[in-house]
């Protein structure tokens, strides 16, 4: 592909003026190593590695199929307890030296499986990096945020912003329930503003009636008479599947959707319209029968959880097979396609990423793939 050079065409780029091409000498040598004993260094040694021409992810795309992570979840139910754990969680670590490195499941982005059994909790706790989380399968689920309870049905999208008192469970007469976390764990770790702090109690006592924030804020209408919500986050806290499947589908009744999301909507934060959080977002996306999407890239890390459906993606020329609660992840700057396999039916893909941030510095850059029409071919 054009836009993708070789190293040999990245190497004669490099040859032009502007960029660094000294030839080094055993006089400039010794310099390099005066320098070293200074702390210091000669930037144009550097400059092309820490300035390429486009962004380089270190992380690659990557698929982890829920039947073979639920496994391991089941598994680690029985290994140890939330008790001992903190928190029970099967982390995706990206397929790379540094998804590994950061504890990343890409970007900046930590992603893992949380399994409860009923009758568990999850002791309370705070810390500075936000989280999400996308329901998969269990029943009586339920988390307690700010001393607000929240209960948690399949395929609902639930926020913990940074700062809140948090503990999860499930009710001793509900069922193993299985959920996605998103978190800015490696983003707060790189900026060096990650703080944590342990409840007084294992669990919070609610303050607030069952679910009062989603069935306040939840709706069209806007509550009055009670108190100007002022945080920097969505009051809605919990997004419901049969609102944002019914919003979706109301949506695709009028509009043709993107040419590379199908029908896309952002879990938003209903008093701007902006995002749920401050640092990550959230998409619900359809995608029509039979709908195979054009190819695009852009800035920004997006983790793609199956709501409903199957199909394939290809990124960055590779084609990934999914299922409903697979999860896969798109790398910055990385070309992706989304394809529905089912000709009769729509699948739905839920999606994260760390676009407010790219957005919050100006760095949110898209491009449309257009080299032999609108599709990536596949690599073999
Ligand atoms: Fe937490
Ligand atoms: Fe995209």
């Amino acid at each position: 592909m054009s836009s993708h050079p070789a190293a040999q065409e990245l190497d004669l780029r490099d040859r032009q003026r502007g960029r660094s091409h000294v030839t080094d000498t055993p006089v400039l040598e010794a310099f390099y190593n005066r320098l070293e004993g200074h702390n210091a260094g000669a930037f144009w040694k550097r400059a092309n590695a820490i300035e390429p021409w486009e962004p380089a992810s270190r992380y690659t795309a990557t698929l982890w199929k829920y039947a073979e992570m639920r496994r391991l979840c089941l598994e680690a139910i029985e290994l140890v307890r939330p008790e001992e754990a903190g928190r029970r969680v099967v982390t995706l670590l990206n397929d790379s030296a540094a998804g590994r490195e950061n504890t990343a499941v890409v970007g900046w982005l930590f992603s893992g499986l949380q399994a409860m059994k009923p009758g568990e909790i999850t002791p309370a706790h705070r810390h500075t990096a936000s989280a999400h989380r996308f329901i998969m399968e269990g029943g009586g689920a339920y988390t307690v945020v700010d001393g607000h309870p929240i209960t948690l049905g399949k395929n609902d999208y639930v926020l913990t912003p940074n700062g809140c008192w948090h503990d999860h469970g499930v009710a001793a007469d509900g069922q193993v329930s299985i959920w996605q976390d998103g978190l800015d764990i490696p983003l707060m770790n790189s900026l060096e503003a990650n703080f944590y702090a342990v409840h007084d109690a294992p669990m919070q006592t609610p303050a607030f009636p069952p679910n009062d924030l989603p069935l306040s804020y939840g709706g069209l209408m806007r509550p009055a008479g009670v108190a100007a919500w002022s945080k920097p986050y969505s009051p809605t806290m919990v997004y419901r599947w049969e609102q944002v499947r019914d919003a979706l589908w109301n949506f695709a009744k009028v509009s043709p959707g993107s040419p590379y999301d199908g029908h896309i909507m952002r879990y938003s934060n209903p008093l701007t319209g902006g995002w749920a959080l401050q640092t990550m977002g959230a998409h619900m996306q359809l995608l029509g029968p039979g709908l195979h999407t054009h190819a695009h890239r852009h800035t920004g890390n997006v983790v793609y959880n199956v709501a409903q459906g199957h199909g394939y993606s290809i990124i960055g020329g590779r084609r990934f097979d999914w299922q409903e609660h697979d999860i896969f992840c798109v790398p910055a700057w990385t070309w992706h396609e989304h394809v529905n396999l089912d000709s009769g039916s729509e699948a739905f893909l839920f999606s994260f990423n760390d676009f407010p941030v790219m957005e919050a510095l100006g760095v949110m850059i898209e491009e449309a793939y257009d080299d032999n029409g609108v599709h990536q071919t596949i690599a073999v």
